[in-house]
């Protein structure tokens, strides 16, 4: 098995200090800055590593000059052959801000068994482990979805609660699941965070939904796959240069629901650092001579942890 202990432990070191170079730029009003300083930790890192890597979701795409692009090989060369998906710094908005929800985030596979996709919007859907898989899915209409849900956990729709990024093309949305009297989690950004919080009962969320990025669709699934649970994404191509470039990815149906075990296949390793304060993991914290931070690390094929993590203050 190449996705071993030994690389995970790796791995956590990459986001971890793809965070905590971060953290300098906390609440600079500066997302480019901050997001600069992960990516560029990030991609050192990884290119220390001995691994054939290669970049098949990342920052965009070689044309436009990007910072971890799409296509980039990454690692000494030698070593297993895995794919990467990066998201160096996830919600930069809240990085610049200096507010919670900023997390430093990866995703390998072996070669050839992560999506590759571009970087357009994605309609998403997950629900925990706990909902029957046939209960949900990104057809059926929300009233069904919560209808579903609600039964299946034996519980009253008024005792619901969906995630979902707070923007305007999820006004109808919005207005349906008020109406049905379901409570709300509105999130302003990053929806690798939203996603998650299906995991677990304690987060008391029942269904995460909505468009948001494709590639943090990708990254996502990795995780929930570790955790047991449903996700379904379609990708939205709407402008010719967006369907152009998924037919050059060699995405024949543009209009594709992807099932999760099409989007992440076998085995795989997801890791997120906390660099604020997220509800999963803790914000870098600096202390006397050294940095603190916290890595939710999940391996499908043994384990889900969080990793506290020292490294001293350069
Ligand atoms: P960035 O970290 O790149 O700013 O992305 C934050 C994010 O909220 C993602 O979590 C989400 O998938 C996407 O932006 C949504 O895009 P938009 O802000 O265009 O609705």
């Amino acid at each position: 098995m190449s996705l071993d202990k030994d690389l995970i432990n790796k791995l956590v070191k990459v986001t971890s200090r793809a965070a905590i170079n971060c953290y300098q730029f906390l609440g600079k009003g500066n997302k480019k800055i901050a997001d600069k300083a992960a990516t560029d930790s990030m991609r050192n890192d990884l290119n220390n590593l001995e691994i054939n890597g290669e970049v098949v979701i990342g920052e965009g795409e070689l044309d436009e000059a990007p910072m971890l692009y799409i296509g980039e090989k990454l690692g000494k060369g030698k070593g297993p052959d895995i794919d990467i998906a990066v998201d160096p710094l996830e919600g930069t908005n809240f990085a610049a801000k200096n507010i919670p929800g900023a997390i430093s985030v990866l995703a390998i596979s072996e070669k050839g068994n992560l999506f590759n996709a571009p970087e357009t919007y994605m309609n998403k859907i997950a629900v925990g482990k706990d909902v029957p898989y046939d209960a949900t899915d990104l057809d059926y209409s929300i009233k069904k979805n919560i209808s579903n849900i609600a039964e299946s956990k034996n519980k009253n729709i008024n005792e619901l609660t969906v995630c979902i990024l707070d923007r305007p093309r999820h006004k109808k949305i919005i207005e349906e699941l008020k109406s049905l009297k379901v409570n709300l989690k509105l999130i302003s950004d990053g929806d690798i965070c939203g996603a998650l919080l299906v995991t677990d009962k304690k987060y008391n969320i029942d269904l995460f939904l909505g468009i948001g990025g494709g590639p943090e669709g990708v990254i996502s699934a990795a995780a929930l796959d570790a955790y047991g649970c449903k996700f379904q994404g379609r990708f939205l191509f709407e402008t010719d240069q967006d369907k152009g470039r998924a037919k050059k990815m060699g995405i024949s149906d543009l209009n594709k629901k992807y099932e999760l075990n099409e989007i992440v296949k076998g085995d795989s390793i997801f890791c997120a650092t906390g660099i604020t304060t997220t509800e999963m993991v803790a914000a870098v914290k600096k202390e006397n001579t050294k940095f603190i931070t916290e890595t939710l690390v999940t391996h499908k094929e043994s384990s889900i942890e969080i990793i506290k993590s020292e490294e001293p203050i350069a």
